[in-house]
C-alpha cells in the first residue's frame, strides 16, 4: 500500500494521496491508518470513489455507526449514513440537513457517548465557499497555564443539543423543529471538561460553544467566565485548521480532540456530502 502522508499544520491534521479506501486493506494496513487518524486527529483522504456502502464499510472499522436524531436526512435505505446537503426534492423540500454546524461543536458532545469521529465524503462543492474549520483540542488544553489546569481537572460541564439549535439566523431559517419524540431522544448530559484519549493516551479540552452551556458546581457568572476564556483560547489561530474542500475528499475527524465548524457559502451553488458518525465511549 504505496501512498504519501503531508501535514496540514505545523501541529495535527495529514493529507494523504494515493490511498483508495474502498480497496481491501489488510489488519497491519489498517492499523497505519488508524494510527495516522487518531495521532493527527483530522485526516482528508484525496481522490476516494466512495459508495455509501464503502463509506459505511470503511468507517465501521473504527467502531458501531451512530444514527443521527434528524433521521429525515438519511440516505434511503443506508441510515447510518446521513445526506448534508442544500439540494431540494422535486416539491421543493430539503433532501438533507443544510447546516450540521455553523458554529464551534464536537459531534453529539449532547450524548451520554458521544461520536469517536465522523466522516464526511464531499460529492459536490462549491466553488468557493463551504470550507470547515478544526481546533486542535489536545494542543490547546496542552498551552493551558497550570493554574487553569488545575482549576478544571476532575471538573465536569454540561451539554446540550437544544441550548443552540436554532440560535443563529440561518439556522433558524432552515433546521426544521425538532418533533416531540426526537426531544424525548435528547437529554443533557454531564462531560469531564478534561478528557483523556483512549487511544493516544493525551488529554484534550471537551467543552464547545455549540453545546456545553453550563460548569458543573459554579454559579452561572462564574461558569460563564470560565466557558468564555476557553472557548477564546482553543479558538486561536495557532491550534487551527481550515479545510478547503475538493470534490472527493473522504475528511476523517476525532471528535476527542478537535472541534469544527462550518462557514457559509453562496446558496446559488451545491454542497452535497454524505457524512457517517462512528459511536464512541463515555469521556473519562
Ligand atoms: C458535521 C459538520 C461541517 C461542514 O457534519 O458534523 O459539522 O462543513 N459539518 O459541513
Ligand atoms: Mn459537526
Amino acid at each position: 500500500m504505496a501512498y504519501e502522508v503531508h501535514p496540514l499544520t505545523e501541529g495535527f491534521g495529514a493529507e494523504v494521496i494515493g490511498l483508495n479506501l474502498a480497496a481491501e486493506m489488510t489488519p497491519e494496513e489498517f492499523a497505519e491508518v488508524r494510527d495516522l487518524y487518531f495521532g493527527k486527529s483530522v485526516v482528508v483522504f484525496r481522490g476516494q470513489e466512495l459508495a455509501p456502502d464503502a463509506q459505511a464499510a470503511f468507517s465501521r472499522r473504527f467502531g458501531g455507526l451512530m444514527i443521527h436524531v434528524l433521521t429525515q436526512f438519511q440516505i434511503p435505505g443506508h441510515p447510518e449514513v446521513l445526506e448534508l446537503s442544500n439540494r431540494l426534492d422535486a416539491d421543493g423540500n430539503a433532501i438533507g440537513f443544510e447546516d450540521a454546524g455553523r458554529y464551534w461543536h464536537s459531534d453529539i458532545s449532547y450524548n451520554t457517548e458521544p461520536a469517536l469521529g465522523t466522516m464526511l465524503y464531499a460529492v459536490d462543492i462549491p466553488p468557493e465557499g463551504g470550507d470547515t474549520f478544526f481546533a486542535d483540542m489536545a494542543a490547546a488544553y496542552d498551552a493551558l497555564p497550570e493554574d487553569v489546569k488545575q482549576k478544571i481537572e476532575g471538573r465536569g460541564a454540561y451539554h446540550s443539543y437544544t441550548i443552540n439549535y436554532k440560535s443563529n439566523e440561518s439556522d433558524a431559517a432552515t433546521r426544521p423543529d425538532l418533533t416531540e419524540e426526537q426531544l424525548a431522544s435528547l437529554e443533557d448530559v454531564l462531560h469531564p471538561i478534561v478528557r483523556t484519549h483512549e487511544d493516544t493516551g493525551r488529554k484534550a479540552l471537551f467543552v464547545n460553544p455549540g453545546f456545553t452551556y453550563r460548569v458543573d458546581g459554579m454559579d452561572k457568572g462564574e461558569s460563564d467566565a470560565l466557558l468564555q476564556m476557553l472557548f477564546a483560547h482553543t479558538q486561536e489561530e495557532r491550534f487551527l485548521y481550515r479545510h478547503v474542500w475538493r470534490p472527493h475528499d473522504l475528511l476523517c475527524w476525532d471528535n476527542r480532540s478537535t472541534m469544527h465548524h462550518a462557514t457559509v457559502y453562496d446558496a446559488q451553488y451545491t454542497r452535497h456530502m454524505h457524512r457517517t458518525t462512528i459511536q464512541g465511549p463515555r469521556p473519562v
